[in-house]
């Protein structure tokens, strides 16, 4: 699949199989968001793979009732290192810190797509209950559950017109 095929054909996915992500598949996601840009190559974050049912299920609570947090095999919390990149970076580390996080979350939604497995952003969610959960003092920026699909939507969700979103300066 061509990164152009694999961006059209992405949707978010909400529903999963109970077939597993093997250590292999887990590791090759990883390496993906591992390879995201971030400033000052620090990578400002840290990742926690879930795969306890029992945490999962609290999860679900603490993001308002999610269920299919719990359905996916696995969930990738992404944390924000705010302090490594203050070190370096003062007070433009809070911002860096949080994209640094993002970015390779999205790295790590790609590749997922790329291997055949579906995800969904969850970013709905209580802060502190998640940090509690996961017994960190980081911020939580995002849940991504990845799994095989169970369902794919139909068709994509729509997007506002480029003209609507890009301004241009010539
Ligand atoms: C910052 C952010 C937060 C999101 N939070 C949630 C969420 O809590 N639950 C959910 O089901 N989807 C969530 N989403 C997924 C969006 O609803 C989804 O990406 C959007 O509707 C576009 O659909 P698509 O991903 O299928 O193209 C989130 C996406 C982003 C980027």
């Amino acid at each position: 699949m061509t990164f152009f095929d694999l961006t059209k054909k992405r949707s978010s996915i909400r529903s999963f199989k109970e077939r597993e992500v093997n250590e292999k598949e887990v590791e090759k996601l990883l390496k993906a968001a591992n390879s995201a840009p971030s400033a000052g190559n620090l990578q400002s974050y840290e990742i926690v793979a879930i795969k306890n049912d029992e945490l999962k299920n609290d999860l679900v609570k603490a993001a308002h009732g999610q269920k299919f947090l719990s359905e996916a095999p696995i969930v990738f919390a992404f944390l924000q290192d705010e302090e490594r990149s203050r070190k370096k970076y003062g007070e433009r580390g809070k911002l860096y810190s949080t994209q640094d996080g993002t970015i390779a979350a999205t790295f790590l939604q790609l590749a997922a797509e790329d291997m055949g497995f579906g995800s969904c952003w969850v970013g709905a969610f209580e802060e502190d209950e998640v940090a509690n959960l996961l017994e960190t003092s980081k911020r939580p920026l995002a849940l991504i559950p990845v799994g095989y699909p169970a369902r794919r939507p139909s068709k994509n969700s729509g997007r506002r017109e480029l003209d609507d979103l890009v301004q241009f300066i010539d």
